[in-house]
Protein backbone atom coordinates (compact mmCIF):
# COMPACT_ATOMS: atom_id res chain seq x y z
CA UNK A 1 0.00 0.00 0.00
CA UNK A 2 1.31 3.08 -1.21
CA UNK A 3 5.02 1.62 0.20
CA UNK A 4 7.29 4.37 -1.62
CA UNK A 5 4.60 7.04 -0.51
CA UNK A 6 4.63 6.83 2.62
CA UNK A 7 8.45 7.58 3.36
CA UNK A 8 8.27 10.37 0.85
CA UNK A 9 5.32 12.27 3.21
CA UNK A 10 7.42 15.74 4.06
CA UNK A 11 5.99 15.31 7.31
CA UNK A 12 7.63 12.31 8.49
CA UNK A 13 11.01 14.37 7.89
CA UNK A 14 12.57 11.75 6.12
CA UNK A 15 12.20 8.55 8.85
CA UNK A 16 10.76 5.19 7.89
CA UNK A 17 7.36 4.42 8.15
CA UNK A 18 7.07 0.54 7.85
CA UNK A 19 3.07 0.93 5.82
CA UNK A 20 0.19 2.91 5.84
CA UNK A 21 -2.33 0.95 8.15
CA UNK A 22 -5.47 3.47 7.57
CA UNK A 23 -5.40 6.04 4.71
CA UNK A 24 -7.17 9.38 5.50
CA UNK A 25 -10.08 8.62 3.71
CA UNK A 26 -10.49 4.76 5.52
CA UNK A 27 -10.45 7.15 8.96
CA UNK A 28 -12.63 9.83 7.79
CA UNK A 29 -14.96 7.43 6.54
CA UNK A 30 -14.89 5.85 9.66
CA UNK A 31 -15.29 9.03 12.23
CA UNK A 32 -18.76 9.95 10.11
CA UNK A 33 -20.39 6.64 11.31
CA UNK A 34 -19.27 7.15 14.57
CA UNK A 35 -20.03 10.89 14.74
CA UNK A 36 -23.70 9.09 13.21
CA UNK A 37 -23.70 6.46 15.95
CA UNK A 38 -23.38 8.73 19.19
CA UNK A 39 -25.73 11.23 17.48
CA UNK A 40 -28.63 8.26 18.03
CA UNK A 41 -26.91 7.13 21.49
CA UNK A 42 -28.47 9.89 23.50
CA UNK A 43 -31.66 11.95 23.51
CA UNK A 44 -31.27 15.13 22.06
CA UNK A 45 -32.63 17.36 25.11
CA UNK A 46 -30.48 15.72 27.69
CA UNK A 47 -26.45 17.18 27.76
CA UNK A 48 -23.73 15.76 26.59
CA UNK A 49 -19.72 16.31 26.98
CA UNK A 50 -16.73 14.88 25.16
CA UNK A 51 -13.61 14.44 27.15
CA UNK A 52 -11.13 13.60 25.07
CA UNK A 53 -7.54 12.70 25.93
CA UNK A 54 -4.36 15.21 24.98
CA UNK A 55 -2.67 15.05 23.16
CA UNK A 56 -3.47 11.94 21.65
CA UNK A 57 -6.75 12.62 21.03
CA UNK A 58 -6.77 16.13 19.63
CA UNK A 59 -7.27 15.43 15.82
CA UNK A 60 -9.91 12.65 16.09
CA UNK A 61 -11.44 14.52 18.42
CA UNK A 62 -11.70 17.81 15.89
CA UNK A 63 -13.35 15.39 13.17
CA UNK A 64 -15.90 13.79 15.26
CA UNK A 65 -17.25 16.32 17.20
CA UNK A 66 -18.17 18.01 13.62
CA UNK A 67 -19.71 14.50 12.88
CA UNK A 68 -22.14 14.74 15.62
CA UNK A 69 -24.96 16.60 15.28
CA UNK A 70 -26.48 17.44 17.82
CA UNK A 71 -25.35 20.20 21.00
CA UNK A 72 -22.64 19.39 23.14
CA UNK A 73 -19.32 20.36 25.02
CA UNK A 74 -15.84 19.44 24.34
CA UNK A 75 -13.37 19.56 27.19
CA UNK A 76 -9.89 17.91 27.49
CA UNK A 77 -7.91 16.13 30.01
CA UNK A 78 -4.13 15.57 30.15
CA UNK A 79 -3.02 12.17 31.14
CA UNK A 80 0.62 11.02 30.35
CA UNK A 81 1.57 7.48 30.50
CA UNK A 82 4.44 7.14 28.75
CA UNK A 83 7.55 9.51 27.35
CA UNK A 84 9.54 8.48 24.36
CA UNK A 85 9.30 4.71 24.68
CA UNK A 86 7.00 2.71 22.29
CA UNK A 87 5.92 0.59 25.57
CA UNK A 88 3.60 1.18 28.39
CA UNK A 89 5.27 1.54 31.87
CA UNK A 90 2.18 1.86 34.06
CA UNK A 91 3.18 5.21 34.96
CA UNK A 92 0.19 6.93 34.86
CA UNK A 93 0.51 11.62 35.65
CA UNK A 94 -2.63 13.87 35.37
CA UNK A 95 -1.33 17.13 34.15
CA UNK A 96 -4.55 18.80 33.13
CA UNK A 97 -8.21 17.80 35.17
CA UNK A 98 -11.47 19.17 33.11
CA UNK A 99 -13.16 22.17 34.79
CA UNK A 100 -16.59 21.51 33.51
CA UNK A 101 -18.93 19.63 35.91
CA UNK A 102 -19.71 16.19 34.69
CA UNK A 103 -22.87 15.89 36.78
CA UNK A 104 -26.16 15.18 34.88
CA UNK A 105 -24.19 15.37 31.66
CA UNK A 106 -23.72 12.01 29.50
CA UNK A 107 -20.12 12.02 29.46
CA UNK A 108 -18.11 10.33 26.40
CA UNK A 109 -13.93 9.75 26.89
CA UNK A 110 -12.32 9.98 23.89
CA UNK A 111 -9.07 8.20 23.28
CA UNK A 112 -6.85 7.58 20.33
CA UNK A 113 -5.56 4.47 21.17
CA UNK A 114 -6.44 1.39 23.94
CA UNK A 115 -3.15 -0.72 24.35
CA UNK A 116 -2.40 -1.76 27.73
CA UNK A 117 -5.43 -0.48 29.35
CA UNK A 118 -3.72 1.28 31.73
CA UNK A 119 -4.43 4.83 31.34
CA UNK A 120 -8.23 3.89 31.00
CA UNK A 121 -8.24 1.98 34.64
CA UNK A 122 -6.89 5.15 35.92
CA UNK A 123 -9.38 7.52 33.92
CA UNK A 124 -12.68 5.41 34.33
CA UNK A 125 -13.12 5.64 38.64
CA UNK A 126 -11.95 9.19 38.83
CA UNK A 127 -14.89 10.22 36.24
CA UNK A 128 -17.20 7.72 37.56
CA UNK A 129 -16.77 9.12 40.91
CA UNK A 130 -18.01 12.72 39.82
CA UNK A 131 -21.42 11.60 39.31
CA UNK A 132 -22.04 11.57 35.51
CA UNK A 133 -25.71 10.76 34.34
CA UNK A 134 -23.66 8.12 31.94
CA UNK A 135 -20.50 7.48 31.14
CA UNK A 136 -18.86 5.30 27.99
CA UNK A 137 -15.55 5.18 26.03
CA UNK A 138 -14.92 6.16 22.16
CA UNK A 139 -11.47 5.64 21.09
CA UNK A 140 -10.44 5.52 17.09
CA UNK A 141 -8.00 2.57 17.73
CA UNK A 142 -8.03 -0.44 20.21
CA UNK A 143 -5.22 -2.98 20.34
CA UNK A 144 -7.38 -5.58 21.88
CA UNK A 145 -4.78 -6.98 23.87
CA UNK A 146 -5.64 -5.44 27.77
CA UNK A 147 -7.29 -8.13 29.39
CA UNK A 148 -8.18 -6.14 32.55
CA UNK A 149 -10.35 -3.15 31.31
CA UNK A 150 -12.59 -1.69 33.76
CA UNK A 151 -14.58 -1.07 30.69
CA UNK A 152 -14.85 -2.05 27.24
CA UNK A 153 -15.44 1.14 24.76
CA UNK A 154 -18.46 1.33 24.11
CA UNK A 155 -17.32 3.02 20.29
CA UNK A 156 -14.00 1.66 18.28
CA UNK A 157 -13.69 3.34 14.59
CA UNK A 158 -10.71 0.42 14.27
CA UNK A 159 -9.50 -2.55 15.88
CA UNK A 160 -5.72 -2.00 15.55
CA UNK A 161 -2.96 -4.63 14.62
CA UNK A 162 -0.06 -5.18 17.55
CA UNK A 163 2.35 -2.75 15.79
CA UNK A 164 3.71 0.72 17.34
CA UNK A 165 1.25 3.29 15.32
CA UNK A 166 1.99 6.86 14.39
CA UNK A 167 -0.57 9.86 12.48
CA UNK A 168 -3.65 11.61 13.03
CA UNK A 169 -2.68 12.53 16.52
CA UNK A 170 -0.50 9.85 17.59
CA UNK A 171 2.74 10.27 17.90
CA UNK A 172 6.55 8.22 18.35
CA UNK A 173 8.52 11.11 21.15
CA UNK A 174 5.80 13.86 19.73
CA UNK A 175 7.06 13.39 16.39
CA UNK A 176 4.52 12.48 13.54
CA UNK A 177 1.19 13.61 15.26
CA UNK A 178 0.58 15.71 12.13
CA UNK A 179 0.69 12.50 8.89
CA UNK A 180 -2.96 12.76 7.92
CA UNK A 181 -3.07 8.83 7.91
CA UNK A 182 -2.31 6.44 10.50
CA UNK A 183 1.08 4.55 9.80
CA UNK A 184 3.11 1.95 11.96
CA UNK A 185 6.81 2.72 12.76
P1 LIG B 1 -2.38 2.44 27.50
O1 LIG B 1 -2.46 3.13 28.83
O2 LIG B 1 -1.26 1.44 27.42
O3 LIG B 1 -3.70 1.86 27.03
O4 LIG B 1 -1.91 3.51 26.47
C1 LIG B 1 -2.73 4.54 26.11
C2 LIG B 1 -1.92 5.66 25.53
O5 LIG B 1 -0.62 5.25 25.11
C3 LIG B 1 -2.61 6.18 24.29
O6 LIG B 1 -3.52 7.19 24.60
C4 LIG B 1 -1.46 6.66 23.46
O7 LIG B 1 -1.17 8.01 23.76
C5 LIG B 1 -0.29 5.78 23.86
N1 LIG B 1 -0.11 4.68 22.88
C6 LIG B 1 -0.39 3.39 23.06
N2 LIG B 1 -0.14 2.67 21.95
C7 LIG B 1 0.33 3.55 21.03
C8 LIG B 1 0.74 3.44 19.66
O8 LIG B 1 0.74 2.37 19.02
N3 LIG B 1 1.15 4.59 19.06
C9 LIG B 1 1.16 5.80 19.69
N4 LIG B 1 0.75 5.95 20.96
C10 LIG B 1 0.34 4.84 21.63
MG1 LIG C 1 -0.17 9.61 23.95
Amino acid sequence: MLESGVTEDPRAGGRQLRRIVYTAPQIAARVRELGHELTAAYPHDEPLLLIGLLKGSFVFMADLVRAIERPLVVDFMVAASYGAGTSSSGDVRFLYDPEVSLQNRHVVLVEDIVDSGLTLNRLFPLLEARGPRSLELCTLLHKRIASDLVREPRWVGFDAPPEFLVGYGLDHAESFRNLPFIASL
